[in-house]
């Protein structure tokens, strides 16, 4: 499990961002859920924000690390399964979320499947990120190995919706979630306009791309963003975005229509 490597320090960089989860909220309430799965739910930070709105959640998470991390809630029963196989039985749950979650597992079909099962109509709200527009991100200058990771670990939206809809047999929605400068979830693109974040041990060791890097790229990427930073080059280049209050990084809602 890469989580039990990774994830030790997960939740004290990837806490919920109040921007995320009320988007989340949002999106989830004319489903009239009462019970949500929380698939791949980590150290549990958005279904404690669920749990405490409301809705009785199931979290699943095969990573032992990250569910020891996780804050007790009485509306919050872990399980210790995986998305293609959910230990779950038909109609458990109204809906299923999968926050950050689905480019880490080894088989997302089976885990629609699963979800369909679950849902019993196959009901999904996901938080992904689009791989098309990695190379657009100036971190790509640095750590060039993001484009390859990142267009051959996540779904091509196209793909992934149009999988959802013959599935499911239900349309889509996608909506774009324009980043917020202060977000409080630290993952990929939590420095687009903060880059001296990406110099700090603890905001990298939270992020599965850098987790991945060999370790003579991170070293040159780290030394030339250092230089960049020192210099001005950076600034020359990106300080634009410093005055951005949003930027559209790639990420997107995805989610059945009710
Ligand atoms: C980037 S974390 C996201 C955690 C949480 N959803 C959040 O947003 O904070 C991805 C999670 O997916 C889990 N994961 C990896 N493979 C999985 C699988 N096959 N089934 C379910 N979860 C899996 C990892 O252990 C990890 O906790």
């Amino acid at each position: 499990m890469l989580y039990d490597t990774i994830g030790k320090t997960y939740a004290q960089t990837r806490q919920s961002d109040p921007r995320i989860a009320a988007k989340l909220l949002e999106i989830l309430e004319p489903f009239q859920a009462s019970t949500i799965v929380d698939i791949g739910a980590g150290t549990g930070s958005y279904a404690l924000y669920l749990a405490e709105h409301g809705y009785q959640v199931l979290a699943v998470e095969p990573s032992t690390v990250m569910r020891r991390q996780a804050i007790a809630h009485p509306a919050v029963r872990w399980i210790d399964a995986k998305a293609e196989q959910l230990s779950l039985s038909s109609h458990a749950a109204d809906v299923a979320i999968i926050i950050l979650a689905l480019h880490h597992f080894p088989d997302y079909s089976q885990a629609l499947q699963e979800i369909h099962r679950v849902t019993g109509d196959g009901r999904v709200v996901i938080f992904t990120y689009d791989p098309d527009l990695i190379s657009s991100f100036w971190l790509t200058e640095y750590f060039p190995s993001f484009i390859a990771d990142v267009q051959s670990t996540f779904i091509p939206i196209a793909t992934l919706t149009a999988e959802i809809e013959t599935l499911m047999d239900t349309a889509v929605n996608i909506i774009p979630f324009p980043l917020p400068h202060d977000l409080s979830d630290s993952f990929a693109a939590v420095g687009w306009a903060r880059p001296e974040l990406y110099l700090e041990d603890n905001i990298r060791n939270g992020i599965s791309s850098f987790a991945k890097l060999n370790e003579d790229e991170l070293e040159l990427g780290l030394s030339k963003l250092r230089r960049d930073l020192e210099t001005g080059i950076w600034d020359q280049k990106h300080r634009y975005l410093r005055k951005q209050t949003h930027y559209d990084a790639g990420y997107r809602f995805i989610y059945t229509i009710t």
